[in-house]
């Protein structure tokens, strides 16, 4: 019997009630292709930080990193300042793991709502670059009144960066202005694995197109050679045609005309952006499931949305995107049937009409979401 050893980690808020369910509906699967799950739980999150001091340490992260699989809940919580879960633990994972793709499909499944008022179907698969772009937390902000020593220092160095740039620097950073600056990098190293990833995914899910989207018009020099590469990498899959989009465009497009997307490539912070844009028009963060994706090594599997701490406790929340994010996961770990198993049993539940979650208006509750899913598991494994 093949088993699998999967880090476990709840989080904040709701979290544990998702990933309880996400864990139920696996069990059902992995019952029925004849592999173990084994879970190993990490205290994680708000409660753990507040005690130790460290978000994600690193003893643990190497623990990880001997394991298949990571499967997440969310963390955020009122009693710690933003940002220092979501950097301390959720892009230290990212990052330390090399997880250089964010997987987020976006399908419209049967019975759920979308605020478009056409009906077409939606199967986005929206790969967002995980680690690069404008998410390395490098950059400054310079005081007018602060250390004058700091300040020659910066505008030295944005000298030195900029000595090819016509750009009239003095004229920009008055003496007696603050100012603030932000590194975003694209290599062309992660940018050729990224859409080499896409291109061999749209292969994979029978797909013809890529659409690739940036701002090169206004960022030339990140997403001009985001662009390159794009053009390059194409070269080699005649069969799936390749286009472009600008973002602000690909925003309009997703609502006006959905249907036209297969795979989408973004720049990390644009798919961040355009993702909740996504989800939003497949029914809601309830049904948006993410893959943080090392196709060499560990990956990590959470649903999109955050912690919700305000109805925690409560089993109201929708666990669909955690159980279609442990879909993910085990297509990853290469129980592909079981994994494709988990999707349908949940496209199948949808359509019968028994899940009606709060969020779309109904009254099911959390914990009842995940015994139909995983009910509809043993019938279809029958
Ligand atoms: C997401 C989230 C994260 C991100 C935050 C919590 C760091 O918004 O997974 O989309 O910006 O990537
Ligand atoms: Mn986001």
């Amino acid at each position: 019997m093949n088993r699998y050893d999967i880090a476990r980690i709840p989080g904040d808020g709701i979290g544990p009630e998702i990933i309880r369910e996400g864990v139920k509906v696996l069990e059902a699967a992995a019952a029925v292709y004849g592999f173990e799950l084994k879970w190993n739980d990490y205290p994680f999150g708000a409660d753990c930080y507040l005690k130790t001091g460290e978000a994600l340490p690193d003893a643990a992260l190497d623990e990880m990193r001997q394991m298949n699989a990571i499967y997440f809940g969310a963390a955020g919580d009122p009693r710690v300042a933003p940002g220092v879960l979501e950097v301390g633990l959720i892009l230290k994972m990212r990052f330390a793991l090399d997880q250089y793709i964010n997987l987020r499909p976006c399908k419209l499944y049967p019975n759920v709502e979308t605020p478009l008022k056409r009906t077409g179907p939606i199967e986005i698969w929206c790969v967002r670059e995980n680690l690069e772009d404008f998410y390395n937390g490098l950059g400054a902000i310079v005081r007018a009144n602060g250390d004058p020593e700091q300040k020659k220092l910066v505008r030295m160095e944005l000298d030195r960066a900029l000595y090819h740039a016509s750009f009239d620097m003095d004229a920009k950073l008055g003496a007696d202005d603050d100012y603030a600056l932000g590194l975003g990098i694209i290599t062309r190293k992660n940018t050729e694995r990224t859409m080499r990833y896409s291109f061999e995914l749209a292969r994979a899910k029978g797909k013809k197109k890529v659409t690739a989207v940036d701002k090169a018009n206004v960022i030339p020099h990140m997403y001009g050679l985001w662009r390159e590469v794009f053009e390059d990498v194409a070269k080699d899959y005649p069969d799936i045609a390749h286009e472009n989009n600008f973002a602000d465009a690909c925003n309009m497009w997703f609502v006006k005309n959905p249907e036209a997307y297969d795979v989408v490539v973004f720049p990390n912070l644009m798919g961040d952006i355009v993702t909740d844009l996504g989800a939003i028009i497949t029914g809601g963060l309830g049904f948006a499931a993410g893959g943080n994706i090392n196709p060499e090594g560990v990956s990590m599997f959470e649903p999109i949305h955050g912690s919700a701490p305000k109805y925690k406790g409560l089993d109201v929340i929708n666990p669909i995107a955690t159980i279609l994010a442990g879909g993910l996961m085990l297509e990853a770990i290469g129980e592909r049937d079981a994994g494709a198993l988990v999707e349908r049993a949940v496209s199948e539940a949808l359509a019968s009409g028994m899940i009606k979650t709060r969020d779309m208006g109904g009254t099911t509750k959390c914990s009842e979401t995940g015994d139909i899913v995983a009910a509809k598991i043993r019938e279809l494994g029958r």
